[in-house]
């Protein structure tokens, strides 16, 4: 039963689910060095808001570019895909969606959109205001910690699972791996995978998206300590801590840190624990990885999946692809090679 104004989520983890992950994640990530925490506790109802923000700042062109790339190539992918589920993993906001919401409805197969996020407050107003706006469309909202599991919901056929904004980044090597190879077990032969990836580039323009003028990504990065204030009655002084973000040549990743101003000590009274801090040291909040077309292209292929497009902005600097599960690509190898494409349309 839908209440106007609300929108009904599906929870399909155990209740305790985020309580026991975030005491066992603070315990491990913070109770010994280097220290550092997943970068989902960033999400709760503050965090989504300022992420949102941090996608129109003018620093952050990952969101413009993979935008841009939906807006070219939307129509193209319903044609490819033909979908008629698409399901979107952290889709946050939901916002780039729409272009290929707008496309797979004229092309006349979506029957179902199924968002998942582990942020019930942007699935909830995803939803309903997605809902609203796409009749004959099911909506569904379901939250999900796609770092312990990958529910991806039955449906019409195919389906279409899309993992927008490079959070795919924010996994490292091995997680990458993991992740994959749930998904490639979980897609049937039919199904594909579009999948956007932020691209290496010159450090200082990757240091400015996650270090704006205006300080937003900074708020963003400190939040994770008032979640855990909030949650385990933690004492941390989010001010005491100062946000950096660093671009990691040989890892090829920016790494968003809490660095102690001086030196002092918090409390954690849920885990009884407490904190020393010497002035410097710091707290590895996230890894946002930055990729190159064969890397990628291997690690997918690696776990099951063959890249079958991959599509760029006009600069250059972000990429969406579209894979499918390795056995059904195998066999349709011969007509439908994978191809490379940049504004222009030209192919190499
Ligand atoms: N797809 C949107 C939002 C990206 S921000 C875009 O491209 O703009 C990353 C999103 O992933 C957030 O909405 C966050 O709540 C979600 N997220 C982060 N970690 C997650 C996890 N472990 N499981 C599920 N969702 C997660
Ligand atoms: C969601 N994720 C891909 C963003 C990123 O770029 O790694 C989160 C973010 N962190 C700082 N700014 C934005």
């Amino acid at each position: 039963m839908k209440t106007p104004g609300r929108f009904p989520l599906d929870y399909r983890l155990p209740a305790d689910h985020f309580t026991t992950a975030l005491r066992s994640d603070v315990r491990s990530g913070l109770g010994t060095t280097p220290r550092t925490l997943s970068p989902k506790w960033l999400y709760d109802d503050r965090g989504s808001d300022l992420f949102e923000q941090i996608t129109l700042l003018p620093e952050y062109y990952p969101t413009r570019s993979e935008q841009e790339i939906l807006t070219e190539r939307s129509q193209e992918i319903a044609e490819l895909t033909r979908a008629g589920t698409l399901v979107e993993l952290g889709s946050g906001s939901s916002r780039k969606t729409r272009l290929l919401l707008d496309a797979l409805s004229v092309a006349g197969t979506l029957r179902r959109y199924e968002a998942l996020d582990v942020s019930a407050a942007a699935l909830e107003e995803a939803c309903l205001a997605i809902d609203r706006d796409y009749e004959g469309i099911q909506v569904t909202g379901t939250v999900a910690d796609l770092e312990t599991d990958v529910p991806l919901p039955d449906g019409a056929a195919p389906r279409l699972v899309a993992f927008f904004g490079s959070t795919i980044g924010n996994f490292d090597r091995d997680q990458r791996a993991s992740f994959f190879r749930s998904l490639a077990a979980a897609l049937s032969p039919e199904d594909f995978l579009l999948l956007g990836a932020d691209l290496v580039k010159e450090p200082g323009t990757l240091v400015r998206a996650y270090d704006d003028s205006a300080g937003v990504t900074a708020e963003f990065n400190k939040n994770v300590l008032r979640v855990l204030n909030r949650e385990l009655g933690a004492d941390f002084q989010p001010d005491a801590f100062e946000h950096l973000a660093l671009w990691n040549e040989p890892e090829e990743r920016i790494e968003m840190h809490l660095r102690s101003r001086l030196p002092q000590t918090a409390k954690i009274p849920a885990l009884g624990l407490c904190l020393d801090f010497t002035r410097g040291e710091s707290i590895r909040t996230e890894l946002s990885c930055k990729f190159r077309e064969e890397t990628l292209t291997a690690e997918l292929h690696d776990t099951g999946l063959t890249v079958r497009r991959w599509w760029t902005d006009s600069e250059s600097r972000f990429a969406l692809l579209l894979a499918a599960p390795q056995a059904r690509s195998a066999a349709k190898k011969s007509d439908a090679p994978s191809v490379h494409e940049s504004p222009g349309g030209k192919s190499r």
